[in-house]
Formats: structure tokens, sequence, C-alpha cells
């Protein structure tokens, strides 16, 4: 068992370089299984899910070269279109190779994710999508599998907003015969960064980024060279602890307004902020004030910054409380800082955090990603 060892008490000072987005580079590396031509990747992450992906990939058939924040991807032909349990149960993302090898190989097999730390996380509203535009979808040993020789566009309405529902199905669509248009779908930038890609891969996609996108299908791709967008959640979660721990620090590549609202409660708890060009400075309050927070699908407040503002306000001169809404189990970090000493009552998707001075140090369980750090 892995882990990591804290020697507390010290302000954060200084600057810090944000990488590669994990949540863009994912479906992005995913976009190159809808092209014969070489896809190009930069500013990548370096992390075990784009190592996994990267596997992922090549059991799929597709030759990549994956040199430090580089990758290169080409999918001459697809080998097999098997997306194994293995490589799945690490990485839920997995399931982002649905659409694109439906929609290049009219065939595509991949083990069920499986739940996680966070939640039951179903792929119900891909699957629906997937057959709203012509596929055959079956469940069979924890397997789903879709086929069709060609998807057809159609409008398709997501009862709830899923990221990678709407990047699995806007990728679907880009090969697709016909129009589709998503509605109610995911605004997050990550969606936009990937409609960035399949455009200059000659997909016609427009409105990503807001509630309706509109694809019109195209007969093939070509390749394409891409920058993934810096990664707003790690760039939050500096934000965070900087403010945190009455920390002085220069937070380097963060487009400010994907960090809006975050921006918006760091101001209210009283810390400074200024921010530049592509950068933002947080200068952590002597007395760190309490707030009311609820997550939402972007640009609300990001559930993936829930667990360490959660943090913070453990510290705040007063009672704040936190609702979560986008999953229902999303707690798991509680227990762990009520062992630090922080004063937490969970009330269904609430939790009711009454200010303490000081955090103890104790060993802890490191959750899901976001609430270990
Ligand atoms: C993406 O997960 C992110 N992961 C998550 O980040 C993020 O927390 C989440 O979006 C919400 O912003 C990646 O992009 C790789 P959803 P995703 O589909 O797409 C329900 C991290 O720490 N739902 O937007 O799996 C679902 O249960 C991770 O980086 C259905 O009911 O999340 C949830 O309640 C954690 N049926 C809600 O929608 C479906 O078919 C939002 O899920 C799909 C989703």
């Amino acid at each position: 068992m892995d882990k990591i060892v804290i020697e507390g008490g010290r302000p954060l000072k200084g600057k810090i370089k944000i990488g590669g987005s994990k949540n863009a580079a994912l479906p992005l590396m995913a976009a190159s299984l809808l092209t014969s031509d070489k896809v190009i990747l930069t500013n990548l992450p370096k992390l075990c899910d784009v190592k996994t992906m990267d596997s992922l990939l090549e059991v799929l058939g597709v030759q990549t070269t994956l040199l430090m924040n580089r990758i290169s991807m080409q999918a001459k032909k697809i080998k097999r279109f098997e997306a194994p349990y293995e490589l799945v149960r690490k990485m839920r993302a997995s399931i982002l190779v649905l659409g694109p090898l439906v929609a290049r190989n009219g065939k595509a097999r991949v083990s069920l994710p499986g739940g996680c730390a966070i939640g039951a996380r179903p792929i119900n509203l891909h699957l629906k999508a997937l057959e709203d535009m012509g596929a055959k979808v079956k469940l069979a040993e924890g397997y789903v599998e879709a086929s069709c020789s060609r998807l057809k566009g159609a409008r398709i309405v997501f009862d709830v907003v899923t990221v990678t529902g709407t990047e699995n199905i806007m990728m679907a669509a880009a090969l697709a015969k016909g129009q589709t248009i998503i509605e109610n779908a995911a605004r997050e930038p990550e969606v936009l960064d990937l409609a960035n890609l399949l455009n200059k891969m000659g997909a016609q996609i427009s409105g990503a980024g807001t509630a309706v996108i509109t694809i019109n299908g195209v007969e093939k791709l070509h390749g394409a060279t891409h920058r993934v967008i810096a990664d707003r959640i790690e760039a939050g979660t500096y934000m965070i602890a900087a403010a945190m721990t009455r920390g002085d620090v220069m937070i380097e590549d963060v487009e400010t307004e994907y960090v809006a609202a975050l921006i918006q409660k760091l101001k209210d708890i009283g810390a400074t902020i200024e921010t530049y060009a592509n950068k933002v400075r947080v200068v952590g309050p002597k007395e760190i004030l309490p707030t009311d927070i609820k997550t939402a699908p972007y640009p609300g407040f990001a559930t993936d910054l829930q667990a360490q503002f959660m943090t913070l306000l453990t510290l705040a001169n007063g009672t704040s409380t936190i609702t979560e809404t986008i999953f229902e189990n999303r707690f798991m970090h509680v227990p762990e800082l009520v062992r630090m000493g922080a004063d937490l009552q969970v009330e269904g998707n609430t939790v009711i955090i009454r200010g303490v001075d000081k955090l103890q140090s104790a060993p802890v369980m490191a959750s899901d990603l976001r609430a270990s750090a």
C-alpha cells in the first residue's frame, strides 16, 4: 500500500506551473481512434491514467509513442474492438473508447467500468444515446457490446449533465451520417477542448461549451496536433491550499475563467486574489470566514474541488455547509478529516462544518484522487 508522509504546519509560498488536464487528455487520446492518420498531443500530463489509456489504445491497435509530455498516436486499423476488464477497472474513463470504436469500427465491446469511491457511476445515458443513433447495445458478462454499420445523427437529450457521456456521443456523432444535436450537454472546458481537436481533424462541431452541441457527421477525419488545456482542478487545488495555509502562491498556466466559481468563493472566505493573463496569485487570509457551497455542473462550483474546499472550511471562524449534488457518495473524506480534529456532521447530501482553530496530524485513508489531495 503506497503512502505519502506529510510534515505539516508551514504556509505555502512560491509559484507553481500547472500541468495538462487529466480530464481533457483522456478523451483527446480516445479521439485518435477516429482516424487512420497520426494525432499528436502536447502538454500531456504525466499520470498513471495517461499510461493506462496509452496501454488500452495499444491493445486496440493504435501505434503510440509516449515521450514525457507528448504522445503521438496512429490507428492505421483497429486490431481489436474489446476494452478488457483488467484495464477498464483501473480507469473508468476507459469508457471513452466506446463511442469512437463504434463510429470507426462499427463494433465495440467494453467492460462495464464498475463503481468507484464516489458512487455507482452508471453509463446508462451513454448507451441510450448510442441506441438513439441506431446502435444495437447489449450487456453480457459484465461487458457492454455496441454495434452499428454506420451510426446516424439523432437529437439526444441527456436527463442529467454527463461529461464523458457528452464526450462519447460527440466523438461518435463526428463520423455518423447526418446531424446530431446534443441537448443538456456538459459545458465543461474539457468538452470544448475535445471539440476543438475534433474540428482540427475535420469534424463539423458547433456549440461546444454551451448546453446545445450540433455535430454534422463527415465521412472521414484526418490527423492533427493539439495542446492539452491546463488542468483547472489541479490549479484550483493549489489555490485552495494557498488560502488554507495563510500562504502566498502564484499559480501559472491557469485560465481564470475556468476557475471563476472558485475565485468567487475564495474571495468570500477572505482570500486576496490577483488575476493576470494566464496566472493567478492567491494570498491566504489571517482569518478564514465561513461560507456555503453547492456543487453543480460547469460553470457552477466543481464537485472535483468539493473535498479540498471542505478541508479549508474546517478552519473557518464559524459554521459553513457544503451540498454535493453530482455524486451520491462523495463524502469519504469526512471521517478522515474528523480523525484530524475537524468538526463535521453529514446530513444527507450536505455536510455541516463547524470551524476549529487547528487540525492535528493523523494517519488517514486516501479515498478518491481529489479527496486524497
Ligand atoms: C467526469 O466524470 C470527470 N471524469 C469526473 O472527474 C468529474 O467529477 C465528473 O465528470 C463531474 O464533473 C472525467 O472527465 C474522466 P458524469 P463522469 O457522467 O463523466 C450520473 C476526477 O476526479 N450519470 O458527468 O463519469 C453520474 O452518476 C473525476 O477527475 C448517470 O446517471 O461524470 C453522476 O451522478 C471524478 N448516467 C452525474 O451523472 C450516465 O450514463 C455526473 O456524472 C452518466 C452519468
